[in-house]
């Protein structure tokens, strides 16, 4: 199999969960606990060996380049005032030229417009999609579990999506995947299609698309179809349907780890409260804290 070595990482979407917050601040500049949410994405792609990462962005976003980029002056004066330990941290949000490439989306088209936009820089090699809205508290990275998988298929050019159940009346939300076989370890099934937010009494099953893709090239050639699907958007989840029905192996796998949607009000609180716990300076002064806290509403 080809070697996995680029990501896309789609932030041109407005945001519009999160207003006012937004207005002026890219939602992937929130922070859970004391990083963006885009650089928990960044450093799970990175922990899982991609080399090159590609932001599709858009109006207002430019505080995600500035957030990578080297600080000089907050650099400068943290080394002048010997605080080592803040600078190590400052520092280790810049990487090496080139690691980072940005694509505009001029227009929010829908999320297969976003990866689209990328297609230039990808080029004809397999690549992988992390939507950074969704975070995921585990000890294997997630995407790193899906190059172990995907670097075992013998087939050429697949797609291997990560995927997990969900309550079946939540299918309108998500992609669902219709299932052809599982295979032996029970993790990982053979999909037969894809579709868009499907009402609960049409979905194929409870297999819900989370953001973590390895997407074979030939997807990128049906996103050039433009095609609107869901909410008059261009979806990736229709292109990926292509791709299968052309014949293209794809596979759902389930991850582990716990995935957090910080897309939402409640998955990004609940992300906050979740790493906060397990953060060793802060968490254990927190956790009989939120118990009392809670207990105080019941
Ligand atoms: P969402 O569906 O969460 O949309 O996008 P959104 O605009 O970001 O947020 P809300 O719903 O208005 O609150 C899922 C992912 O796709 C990207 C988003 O940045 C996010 O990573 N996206 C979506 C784009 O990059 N471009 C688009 O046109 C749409």
């Amino acid at each position: 199999m080809h070697r996995i070595r680029k990501a896309v990482l789609p932030v041109a979407g407005l945001g519009t969960r999160f207003l006012p917050a937004t207005k002026a601040m890219p939602k992937e500049m929130l922070t859970v606990v004391d990083r963006p949410v885009i650089q928990h994405a960044v450093q799970e792609a990175l922990a899982s060996g991609i080399e090159q990462l590609i932001f599709v962005t858009g109006r207002g976003k430019t505080a995600i380049e500035d957030h990578f980029d080297h600080a000089f002056e907050l650099e400068a004066t943290l080394a002048a005032r010997g605080k080592d330990d803040a600078l190590q941290t400052v520092e280790a949000t810049n990487f090496p030229p080139g690691t980072i490439a940005y694509v505009r989306q001029q227009e929010p088209l829908g999320l297969g417009h976003a990866v689209w936009c990328a297609r230039k820089v990808i080029g004809d090699e397999p690549f992988a999609v992390l939507l950074p809205d969704d975070i995921i508290l585990g000890s294997d990275p997630c995407l790193g579990q899906l190059l172990k998988v995907y670097e075992g298929l013998d087939s050429d050019g697949a797609n291997l999506i990560g995927v997990e159940a969900i309550e079946p009346d939540m299918t309108r939300k998500f992609g669902i995947l219709d299932i052809d076989h599982w295979h032996d370890d029970g993790t990982s099934f053979t999909a037969r299609g894809i579709v868009e937010k499907p009402e609960p009494e049409r979905a194929p099953s409870n297999m819900a698309v989370f953001g973590r893709y390895i997407l074979d090239p030939s997807v990128l050639k049906h996103l050039d179809r433009q095609e609107r699907g869901a909410g008059g958007e261009i979806q990736l989840t229709d292109a990926i349907d292509a791709s299968i029905q052309e014949g293209v192996q794809t596979l759902g796998h389930l991850c582990e780890g716990q995935r957090f949607d910080c897309g939402s009000k409640e998955g990004f609180v609940l992300a906050n409260v979740a790493y906060a716990l397990q953060d060793s300076a802060i968490g254990p002064n927190l956790r009989p804290a939120i118990k009392a806290l809670v207990e105080e509403k019941d």
